[in-house]
């Protein structure tokens, strides 16, 4: 019988780690059970995903929805619970730092299911940040720690993570960028192949805090008098800029949120990218483009120490937006391999089968 991997996702970047992933396992002969927690249920966060994607049907939808920490993530738990007892799979497959990659891991791992962890070992030091406490305890019962970079690999050994457990396999989000950007279509955005730059906002700290949105805003709607700005918003933020009443002035292009290949498209024709997405700041570089991120810190500091990222913190003034977007002005580098070689994919089922299952 072929082994089964249950795979859990439900936030939108986890669709996009799960194509390369699926597609690996199906080539090995696993059975693949996927899971949507429903965290995600927009079609435009989510649907248009699975079909560019190519992702399968998920076997279970479990259409917890949004929520509240506790609600949000107890509501996934006695539902995951329930679909591994159900599946008796052989591993369960948990993606990134999102509340359904909590879910995943207690689940499993309170049934004594080994849990595969890709994107482990990064780390924020903010215990803040929900998603830092989501990777913390998510590396803490998992089985195999996939992680993306050396970087990551150090934080789990500073830990006392037994390092037969760390496993370096790259970032799959680079496999994603090799297998899909042939098909990232050319942005069409009226602006005369012009520079623009590509931002988006959408974290918690950021977008529920008044005054810290209403400053990011006008720090974009600053940097717009430099060069047009594209926002593509996620729901959250379009929701709390409406109930704020905040202007977008003429130059800062609002559009609905993008699906994976036209963010891909628009990703490459950026002069910059200005974001407080942890997913961006990577794309960015494995496209070629710069990234400004608007937070306090990182967790991919390799793109920083390389001069690919700067911080300007989560409010920066219109002027040092501005001029951290202008010190990148004619950027053009060829990226070296931070991410790994596109191939972290079949470096996870190779570790999988080595340790015994499918094999
Ligand atoms: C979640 C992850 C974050 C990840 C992001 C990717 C957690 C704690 N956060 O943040 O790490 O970077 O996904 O996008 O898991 N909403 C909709 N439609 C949807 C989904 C959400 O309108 O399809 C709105 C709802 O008002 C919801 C809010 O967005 O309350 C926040 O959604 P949630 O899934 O809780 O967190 P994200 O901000 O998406």
């Amino acid at each position: 019988m072929s082994p089964t991997v249950l795979t859990v996702v439900g936030a939108r970047p986890q669709f996009i780690k799960a194509a390369p992933v699926s597609r690996a396992l199906a080539e090995a002969g696993f059975q693949e059970l996927l899971v949507h927690t429903g965290q995600h249920y927009d079609p435009s966060m989510s649907e248009v995903f699975f079909i560019e994607l190519g992702l399968s049907v998920p076997w279970r939808n479990l259409a917890v929805g949004s929520g509240k920490h506790g609600a949000q993530t107890a509501a996934m738990l006695v539902a995951l619970e329930a679909a591994i007892e159900e599946a008796q799979p052989d591993v369960v497959l948990i993606y990134g730092d999102t509340n359904s990659t909590l879910a995943g891991a207690l689940a499993a791992s309170k049934l004594h299911v080994p849990v595969a962890h890709v994107e482990a070992g990064l780390r924020s030091f903010n215990r803040r940040m929900p998603e830092e406490i989501n990777r913390l305890l998510a590396d803490a019962v998992s089985t195999w720690c996939f992680v993306p970079t050396e970087v990551a690999r150090g934080h789990l050994l500073a830990e006392g993570v037994d390092p037969k457990r760390v496993h370096w396999v790259g970032d799959v989000m680079a496999d994603a960028v090799r297998l899909f950007q042939a098909q990232a279509p050319t942005p069409e955005l009226g602006l005369g192949g012009g520079p623009y730059a590509l931002s988006t906002l959408h974290r918690a700290s950021l977008v529920d805090q008044p005054e810290v949105l209403a400053n990011a805003w006008q720090a974009l709607n600053g940097l717009a008098e430099l060069m047009p700005v594209v926002v593509p918003l996620h729901p959250r933020t379009a929701g709390a800029i409406a109930q704020l009443g905040l202007p977008a002035g003429p130059h800062l292009r609002v559009l609905p949120p993008q699906p994976y290949l036209s963010m891909l498209g628009l990703l490459k024709g950026a002069e910059v990218v200005v974001t407080d997405s942890g997913g961006l700041q990577k794309e960015a570089y494995l496209v070629g483009r710069p990234c400004v991120t608007m937070r306090d810190e990182t967790e991919w500091t390799e793109l920083v120490s390389a001069g690919w990222n700067v911080l300007v913190g989560e409010r920066p003034t219109p002027e040092r937006l501005q001029g951290a977007v202008a010190a990148f002005s004619g950027w053009s580098r060829s990226q070296g391999d931070l991410y790994g070689d596109g191939h972290a994919a079949r470096r996870i089922v190779e570790a999988l089968q080595a340790s015994g299952v499918g094999v």
